[in-house]
């Protein structure tokens, strides 16, 4: 299967790392609520789909997980996530997310931070993942929100209008699914926007049983820190879903 890997893209992936070095919206917003819906890891073998430099897997086996294996289609992700970890009970591997079907062991939990939205066959992602899981595991992720993604922009950055001196954002094309290509550090970013229907069907379809989901918001605390903020106070840009077997 055909997939962009952006993030071997030089000028994309300095770009990326100073945005996240840098008090980003994933630090301040997005991981917060995504740890939270994660609880308890005591014990568990977890898999993490694409799990860039690491980070999240850390901080798994600080929370007690037994062992995280963590996958990334890049290889410059993979290089700062092994730079950076001295556990051996995280393993990392330059691996597709869309060939965890050739893993040949089950995990308590498959978790995933913002990498998704890069694949084009969510459906059969969420399959691959419930025969992963043992019976009653869980698979919790984080995504781009749908009422984010949704604007079809042919390589502009900019998802809203400013009227009065307010941020209204796009809508637009909401039931077209599919690929959308924006300017984020580089021209050319592919991801894929589905519809919260699809979102939750594919997880239905592939036997899952959906015990929550969220849409993200920025605290008052997160404001604090970093004010512009503010605008992802009432406009989510993740949605977050976790799910049992
Ligand atoms: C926004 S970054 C998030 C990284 C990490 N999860 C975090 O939260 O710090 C998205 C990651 O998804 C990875 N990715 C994109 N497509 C992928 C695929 N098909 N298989 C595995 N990883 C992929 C990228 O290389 C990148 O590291």
């Amino acid at each position: 299967m055909k997939q962009q890997n952006i993030y071997d893209n030089k000028e994309f992936f300095d770009g990326y790392q100073s945005m996240r070095n840098n008090l980003s919206a994933n630090e301040l917003i997005e991981i917060p609520q995504l740890f939270k819906l994660i609880g308890n890891v005591e014990n568990l073998s977890i898999l993490d789909l694409g799990c860039g430099t690491g980070k999240h897997d850390r901080k798994l086996i600080g929370m007690g997980a037994r062992k995280v294996t963590g996958i990334d289609l890049s290889n410059n992700m993979i290089n700062e996530a092994t730079k950076n970890t001295n556990s051996d009970k995280i393993e990392y591997k330059v691996m597709s997310m869309n060939d965890i079907d050739k893993l040949d062991e089950k995990f308590d939990m498959v978790v995933s931070s913002l990498a998704i939205h890069y694949i084009e066959d969510y459906d059969g992602l969420c399959k691959k993942v419930y025969n992963l899981l043992v019976d009653g595991g869980r698979f919790i992720f984080s995504y781009g929100h749908p009422m984010d993604s949704c604007a079809i922009l042919n390589n502009y950055s900019n998802n809203y209008v400013i009227i009065n001196d307010k941020k209204y954002f796009l809508i637009s094309d909401y039931n077209n699914e599919g690929k959308r290509v924006s300017h984020w550090f580089v021209d050319g970013v592919e991801t894929y926007h589905r519809n919260m229907s699809h979102l939750v069907n594919g997880l239905i379809d592939a036997g899952f049983k959906l015990e929550r989901m969220e849409e993200s918001y920025a605290t008052d605390e997160a404001i604090k820190l970093k004010p512009k903020y503010i605008e992802q106070k009432d406009h989510s840009y993740y949605i977050y879903f976790k799910c049992k077997k």
